[in-house]
């Protein structure tokens, strides 16, 4: 990627879950599943779920409070607020309530819906407000929800999902991009792979017309269909961020895949051939958190040591859309 005048940091990380959590062993008293098939099948022990009381703005404001404060600044500092879901409180979005429950008052807020893919295409957005110079603090959050539109009675995908928030801060800085490089995909043919979709329902007025008044269904997924598309795009994707940064699989220092599934992001660091000491997981602890999972994994994966200051990352997301896309980041607090 060339060389710029203006670069971005990602200065700051946090994230937070909801305290309740599922076991495997809880959902076999729900559906008929076992902790044996989950675990093997997918590499999901628990997840945490979300009570009827906790909101995803107030989640995903918990987050973006620890990301500002490693990032050293104040929520009045923040330019703009990009919250990737598909689950937030409103349809109308739910940013504009995360920045009132900041107090990031010089924010402006806009949610960013792409699925399991939200995390690095909000941080992709994110950088290009940044380049072009229009703003300088920029609060990226995952958020979802997932467990308020999954079928507590579809053994298939309930036991998959969890729920969760991430947040990252990225800056601008005149000294280095430390965006290295990046992809992003669509493929609107495979969209009946993977939805949450709206229940065409007709409602009939009175004069004589006639109006839709639906509501959205549960969460459905060909779970095959998406597992041959997450091995097949997820190391292209990759490939391709890592050859516009200028780099090769070898300068990785770690992989951090979305969250789905253990089997995948074993597959496709296989295939990659990058070791297993340099993957991160989480997926173990809290299933799949769709746009949380990445700054969910970085976030713990920092606050443990394991990812240090000029490390770089090799970051993927896929899912919903179908959508894919990966980043290539240099690890930095320093602006
Ligand atoms: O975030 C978006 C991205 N999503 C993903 O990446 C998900 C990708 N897909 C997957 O991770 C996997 O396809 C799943 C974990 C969803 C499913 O694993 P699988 O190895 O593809 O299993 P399957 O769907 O082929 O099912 C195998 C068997 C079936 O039984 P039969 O037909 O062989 O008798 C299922 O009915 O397992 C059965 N099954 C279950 N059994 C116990 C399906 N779900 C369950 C369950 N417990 N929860």
């Amino acid at each position: 990627m060339k060389e710029l005048d203006i670069g971005m940091a990602i200065t700051g990380c946090g994230s937070a879950t909801p305290k309740q959590i599922m076991t495997n062993n809880d959902i076999s008293h729900l559906v008929d599943t076992s902790d044996e098939w989950i675990y093997t099948r997918t590499g999901i022990k628990e997840r945490r779920l979300a009570t009827n009381n906790l909101s995803l703005s107030d989640l995903s404001a918990e987050a973006a409070v620890k990301g500002i404060a490693m990032a050293g600044l104040s929520p009045s500092d923040i330019d703009l607020i990009i919250l990737a879901t598909s689950t937030a409180d409103d349809l109308f979005g739910s940013a504009s309530k995360i920045q009132n429950i900041l107090k990031a008052e010089n924010a402006v807020a806009f949610d960013l819906t792409a699925a399991c893919s939200g995390f690095v295409f909000g941080l992709i957005t994110a950088a290009q407000f940044i380049y072009s110079g229009v703003y300088q603090k920029v609060l990226v959050i995952g958020g979802d929800m997932l467990s308020r539109w999954v079928n507590w009675s579809d053994r298939t995908t309930c036991v998959l999902f969890g729920d969760g928030a991430g947040a990252v801060v990225c800056q601008r800085t005149t000294k280095n991009n430390h965006l290295l490089g990046f992809a992003m995909y669509s493929d609107g043919k495979q969209n009946q792979s993977l939805n949450l979709a709206y229940n065409f329902q007709a409602k009939f007025l009175k004069n004589g017309m006639v109006v839709n008044q639906g509501n959205y269904q549960f969460l459905t997924m060909k779970g095959k269909e998406i597992y041959r598309f997450a091995i097949e795009k997820v190391p292209e994707v990759i490939e391709n961020a890592l050859s516009k940064a200028e780099l090769t699989v070898d300068d990785i220092d770690w992989l951090i895949l979305h969250q789905a599934n253990q089997r995948i992001i074993n597959a496709v660091a296989k295939k990659l051939k990058i070791p297993s000491e340099k993957v991160i997981s989480n997926v173990s602890k809290y299933g799949n958190t769709s746009a949380a999972s990445i700054p969910l994994a970085l976030d713990e994966a920092v606050r443990s040591g394991k990812i240090k200051s000029g490390n770089i990352v090799a970051s993927s997301g896929f899912g919903a859309g179908l959508t894919w896309g990966a980043v290539i980041f240099r690890w930095s607090i320093e602006v």
